[in-house]
């Protein structure tokens, strides 16, 4: 029986929760519930010392009493606060423990009728954002603390046929600098909430053991029965015919092993006179075995992302069928782990997660990195007044989440410094369970956990700690120790805006070394903040709700947008992360196995020859099963070099995810040489001559070919920054970003000289237009020399471009982000490509963009950002523009530099570069009528160095000569067929 306090915590308390239940399993029951979700009343004050309005509003529950388009019209009060946004930083001064005056009060009401009310019960919050008090039926149960944690009240005696319910949120307490989460500030009843009766002789609590062992399955249930007692109940598995006695270790001979790749689970009943309760068990056993992490006896290579729980409405609640839909198109994508960053899940999360299959490392909810910018000065962490309400989150969340097979981690929480209540949590987790080792990536020398892990390590620190060659620790006990580790990045590759570049790289270590655990990708979901406008509905990020202390759009940085629609870098990763890796070389397809715990039987290979005609065969390969982490190298069908040749990963037969025929992956032979051969649709009509070329005599800039007529054609050696380029790497020795760099260069700003045009005998058939400029920024003179040489070739119109470096470029920062030519058609338009696709791709990203011809409209071709930035680039050799009822048909090829960076592409889009500099969200682009072109012949690659390395040195494009050739085909309008639709 709980004692229930007289009085609510204090604010500053730095306590754990007053008059709480302890928390048990979450699991399905035959006992009365009632959920209390829906429409409660409400209303808001700005500070608890300011006298709530008098009337009340509606608001639904659960939700995030903040967000700006929740249905509360009934509400009086108008204003209830604003979602704010900060990554690190307290929004108050850090004064620990205590929170400031100005301190929001949300305060819920909640009558229910109960026609025949339990004598005993409990009511149960799956959590509140904030610290709450309270009350039913005028008695204040107690207070909460722990956010994204379960709270249950004992309320036994206390309900009666007309109850009310009063919950009075506070947005800070002492309990807020544990919760410095990068992620919007969003107080409420946040996860569901539900009265649930407690007869007497009922089941209070089940603590399972589902090992996996050589012999099989080996069950242990320890039951917690509301009587006190262990024994009296029945337990069983109907499944297996299996009856066990309480705490007796029991093997399970016929019992299946549970793993990502194959989650078999059984249905536990536990069943007492007065209540029997379902809990759904997997068998498997997690270890580390000569510092290799293995999962039932065999190394598991986790290929995940990291998951925080947003809704662009809702706030922090995230309903069941959006959490199912973004499961499965998980799975869909290749992806086998997740990392419940930084807080529990809502407990639905990790019943999908065993039913679907994921590694899941469970993560406490505690992070207090505001104190990291102050030099950890007065850390929780350190701080033996938070130790109880530190070991209390443990608690929670270990016996919340115990019995779940897909948790093989618990994690202590993210970026909390070190100090004496590390330990202490460390403690907690392993007195209540010994089943899985620990992690925290904040205890660097890993003193306190069985795996090391960092976040954004670069590959080449990577490939050292795989190697066992890091630098030694100064503790030489502890350096052994942390040699005998397993390593993990919990965090990785930060998808924001467009990248990340350089995930192949990573995961050819994780595929190569058994020492590498994998990782997780920051993260799975952007965080923005949809709001209603004049034009529909538009996404916000931080800033954009007057918060005077923000952190802009980095709170923007998913694989998915806040609706959960799929960015192009989740179509990489899955390509990335795909289970069987495909490398095509001469004629030979070799095949590796990612898979750890199945064969390969549920994937088939399928085979596509296509050339500029159209699919000209199509079969499917054999390949006998592969058995876990095998390989094989197969002969590849024959294919003409004009046709591309590709492969397909199938899978056979449909899952609960995806539909049978799904591909998982795909790779492919690279696109013709020759342009003739990549070219699609009817011949043009007639041949450009040098006659049809118009150049500005003014600036040596096309302006008209043939009929298509053209503006703005320009040098372009800059793009407008991406979301990485606005940083510099944390590799890089100048704290320099690479937008800054180009800035310093003028290279946004470029202006052009004409030295000379020539016209040399153009009516001859060797005749030639010879133009050349200086290209440069204001204000230096680190400028490009620039030959336009214009000749007829057989086929059209060619011309060959050289861009010299010439002045000073400073060794620094001589760094191009492409060199290209822009220009301006009228009219909307579309395009056609042979190249890679169907998605963007850039050198160091767009591993799902294989060979092969592709085409669609400009407004289909944007990839959008929340924040505008250079986007949508496809590589393509050979292309087809269409705008204002023109064509004008190009074949792209760069001769110099080598490397990733000789990447020809092209771009296209409705709004002009000026447009997309300016707009700050991404509801500011408004197409203008033009279609804006640019054709790159070499350009650099994203990195992801807004958090962690810069782009790689054989992505970067150092100031240097190049020289490349655009060939006109068409002069004029002409038909397409058969091109694959983007
Ligand atoms: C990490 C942190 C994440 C997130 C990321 C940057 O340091 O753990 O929560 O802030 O950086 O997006």
């Amino acid at each position: 029986m709980t004692i229930r306090p007289e009085q609510p915590q204090p604010l500053d308390d730095p306590g754990p929760p007053i008059g709480t239940a302890p928390t048990v399993a979450s699991w399905t029951t035959d006992v009365a519930e009632w959920t209390l979700d829906g429409t409660w009343d409400f209303r808001w004050s700005p500070s608890s010392a300011q006298r709530m309005d008098e009337g009340w509003g509606s608001i639904p529950v659960p939700t995030s009493f903040v967000m700006p388009s929740l249905d509360r019209d009934a509400a009086p009060a108008g204003d209830h606060g604003r979602p704010a946004y900060t990554n690190k930083w307290y929004p108050f001064p850090i004064d620990p423990p205590h929170p400031p005056d100005a301190n929001p009060v949300g305060e819920y009401r909640r009558r229910f009728l109960l026609p025949d009310p339990p004598p005993r019960a409990e009511l149960r919050f799956g959590g509140i954002e904030g610290a709450a008090d309270v009350r039913l039926n005028g008695v204040l149960l107690g207070s909460t603390r722990g956010s994204r944690l379960p709270m249950a009240f004992d309320v036994s005696g206390l309900l009666e046929t007309e109850n009310l319910l009063e919950v009075r949120v506070h947005q800070f307490s002492a309990a807020t600098y544990l919760e410095d989460q990068d992620a919007w500030w969003l107080p409420g009843i946040i996860r569901s909430v539900v009265l649930r009766a407690r007869p007497v002789g009922g089941v209070r609590d089940v603590r399972v053991r589902a090992e996996w062992t050589a012999s099989g399955g080996v069950l242990t249930v320890v039951p917690d029965l509301e009587d006190d007692s262990h024994g009296d109940a029945t337990i069983e598995i109907a499944e297996l015919g299996a009856t066990l006695t309480a705490g007796r270790p029991t093997p399970i001979p016929d019992a299946l092993p549970w793993s990502a790749e194959d989650p078999v689970l059984y249905t536990l009943r536990v069943r007492t006179a007065a209540e029997t309760v379902t809990h759904r068990i997997g068998f498997r056993t997690v270890g580390i075995v000569d510092g290799v992490f293995q999962v039932n006896g065999v190394p598991v290579s986790l290929r995940g992302v990291n998951r925080h729980e947003h809704h662009p409405r809702l706030g922090r609640h995230v309903p069941p069928e959006v959490v199912t839909a973004e499961l499965l198109m998980m799975k869909r994508h290749n992806i086998n782990a997740v990392r419940t960053s930084h807080y529990p899940p809502d407990p639905m999360f990790l019943d999908l997660a065993d039913r679907l299959g994921f590694w899941v490392v469970d993560e406490c909810d505690v992070e207090t990195h505001g104190f990291g910018e102050i030099d950890w000065r007065g850390n929780p962490m350190d701080d033996p007044r938070w130790e109880a309400a530190l070991r209390d989150r443990v608690a929670r969340m270990v016996e919340r989440d115990k019995n779940h097979p897909c948790v093989i981690l618990w994690s202590l929480g993210n970026e909390a410094g070190e100090g004496c209540n590390v330990a202490a949590m460390a403690d907690e987790f392993r007195s209540r369970d010994d089943t899985r080792p620990l992690h925290y990536e904040g205890d660097q020398s890993s003193a306190h956990v069985d795996v090391w892990s960092r976040m954004y390590a670069h590959p080449d620190e990577v490939a050292a700690i795989a190697a066992g060659t890091e630098p030694a620790l100064a503790d030489q006990a502890l350096d052994a120790r942390r040699r005998a580790m397993p390593f993990v990045l919990c965090e990785y590759a930060h998808a924001m805006g467009t990248g990340p570049g350089g995930l192949t790289e990573y995961q050819d270590l994780f595929d190569a070394h058994p020492r590498l655990m994998g990782g997780f990708i920051w993260e799975w979901l952007e965080h923005g903040v949809q709001v209603d406008t004049d034009r529909g509905t538009a996404t916000r990020y931080g800033g954009d709700f007057g918060e005077p202390l923000h952190d802009s759009n980095d709170v923007i940085d998913g694989l998915v947008s806040a609706e959960r629609s799929p960015r192009a870098q989740l179509t990489d990763l899955a390509q990335v992360f795909a289970p069987l890796r495909l490398t095509i070389d001469e004629a030979r397809l070799h095949v590796l196995s990612r898979l750890d715990h199945t064969d390969s039987s549920r994937y088939a290979l399928r085979y596509r020859i296509e050339d500029a005609a159209g699919v000209r065969g199509s079969g499917s390969i054999p390949m006998a099963p592969l058995p876990p982490r095998g390989r094989v190298t197969l002969d590849l069908p024959d294919a003409p070099p004009s046709a591309v040749l590709t492969i397909e990963v199938v899978q056979v037969g449909e899952t609960a995810w995806a539909p049978g025929g799904w591909v998982v992956s795909r790779s492919a032979t690279a696109v013709p040489g020759e342009i003739t051969a990549r070219r699609r649709g009817v011949p043009p009509a007639r041949r450009l001559t040098l006659a049809d070329i118009d150049l500005d005599p003014g600036t040596g800039g096309l302006r008209r070919l043939g009929e298509v007529e053209m503006t703005d054609w320009r040098l372009m050696l800059d793009r407008v920054p991406t979301d990485n380029d606005r940083h510099a790497g944390w590799d890089e020795i100048l704290d320099f970003s690479y937008a800054e760099r180009w800035r310093l260069l003028g290279l946004h700003d470029l202006r052009s000289r004409l030295v000379s045009l020539e016209r040399v005998s153009i009516d001859h058939p060797d005749g030639e237009i010879r133009v050349r400029t200086v290209v440069g920024g204001p204000a230096v003179d680190a400028r490009v020399s620039c030959r336009w040489r214009w000749r007829a070739v057989d086929g059209g119109i060619r011309l060959d471009l050289t861009v010299e470096p010439e002045g000073h470029w400073p060794a620094w920062t001589a760094h191009w982000a492409r060199v290209g030519v822009g220009f301006s058609l009228a009219g909307e338009g579309r395009l056609e490509w042979c190249g890679r696709g169907p998605g963007p791709s850039y050198p160091d990203v767009g591993q799902a963009a294989t060979a092969g011809w592709f085409a669609g409209t400009v407004d289909e071709l944007q990839e959008r950002t929340v924040r505008p930035q250079e986007a949508g680039a496809r590589a393509a050799s050979w292309m087809r523009v269409k705008a204002g009822g023109r064509a004008l048909e190009i074949g792209l090829d760069t001769t110099s530099p080598r490397g990733p960076v000789n990447d020809p592409a092209i771009t296209v889009r409705p709004w002009s570069d000026a447009a997309l500099w300016a707009a700050a969200h991404d509801d500011e682009l408004i197409p203008d009528g033009r279609t804006h072109v640019v054709l790159d012949l070499v350009r650099a690659g994203v990195g992801t160095a807004r958090c962690g390395p810069g782009v790689l040195p054989a992505y970067r494009l150092v100031a240097q000569p190049v020289r490349g050739s655009l060939q006109f085909l068409t002069p004029d309008a002409s038909g397409t067929n058969g091109d694959r639709h983007v």
